[in-house]
């Protein structure tokens, strides 16, 4: 039987009406909305076609989403001033730098700098390290929309062999970690495979949960999947005649898994969904209305 689809798309949009009630809760206790302020350096087109696209999703469910655009020739420590002055607004509960940052940026530098209790993308090494500790507070939107998506969906991971394509440090480290929480939604058997890894195919075969995250368009595929696995893609890409497709190859895999995610629709919105949550809570949390 052909797999059924995770459809992000969808719940995605149940997400973000949550969150509407929740910013209007947040707006009635504080007499403000959470804000979420986007950095964006330099003119990358992709950089910029995502920022515009968290910007309107904030909008939508009530949260104030600006965008602090810089030009390509800014300065570290330009940069560095902005995110004080970020970190010092009150009006800002959510910051964003997007990367990939200008050649004369330290990324590390930037990442460091943003107050961990406004990090909504959870890439500050505070909230690393409180997620690889088993205390989350503000996780990388990716892997934990991908969480999100199999908890709304029913599917447990519990004892599940887990495996994650890429160990980069905003998918692949946190997804690993995140399927390693306690919870139904966690508790799961987790291999990491990179760049060196030997036998991948081998190894997938073995996965109850495939997590693609690798950035190499359709690399795997139907014969990888073991009957019945969840499949979920993180990848996108777009092919020579302009459509687009994912880190796996769909059509083969949907004829073996029990679930996959579609590109596009799978992932992709449950990330903006996920920035939004985090800016939410972090909203909560200086409003003291969240533990
Ligand atoms: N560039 C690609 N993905 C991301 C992301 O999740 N957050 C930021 N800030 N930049 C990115």
């Amino acid at each position: 039987m052909p797999a059924q689809r995770l459809d992000g798309k969808e719940t995605a949009r149940l997400i973000r009406l949550e969150l509407s009630n929740r910013v209007s809760a947040l707006r009635e206790v504080r007499g403000k909305a959470p804000g979420l302020t986007a950095v964006l350096v330099g003119d990358d087109p992709a950089s910029a076609i995502y920022v515009r696209n968290k910007e309107k999703a904030a909008r939508e469910v009530g949260i104030e989403g600006t965008v602090h655009r810089l030009p390509a020739s800014t300065s570290e420590a330009e940069l560095l001033d902005v995110v004080d002055r970020l970190n010092a607004d009150p009006a800002v509960d959510g910051i964003l730098v997007q990367l990939p940052l200008p050649d004369q940026i330290d990324p590390n530098r930037v990442i460091d700098r943003v107050s961990p209790s406004k990090d909504v993308d959870g890439f500050h090494p505070e909230n690393v390290g409180l997620l690889a500790i088993g205390r989350p507070r503000f996780a990388s939107c990716t892997p934990l929309g991908v969480i999100e998506l199999l908890r709304r969906q029913g599917i447990e991971t519990k004892g599940k062999r887990a495996v994650v394509l890429g160990r980069s440090n905003i998918v692949g480290k946190p997804m690993a970690l995140l399927l390693l929480q306690k919870g139904a939604v966690g508790d799961a058997t987790v291999t990491v495979c990179h760049s060196e890894s030997r036998e991948i195919p081998e190894i997938v075969r073995e996965a109850d949960l495939l997590i693609a995250a690798v950035g190499r368009p359709e690399m795997v595929r139907g014969n990888w999947i073991k009957p019945g696995a969840i499949v979920v893609d993180v990848g996108i890409h777009r092919r020579a005649d302009g459509s687009l497709c994912g880190d796996v190859v769909f059509d083969e895999v949907a004829e073996v898994a029990s679930w996959v995610t579609p590109v596009p629709g799978g992932v992709g919105p449950m990330t903006i969904a996920m920035l939004l949550a985090n800016t939410v809570a972090s909203g909560e949390l200086a409003a003291g209305i969240r533990p």
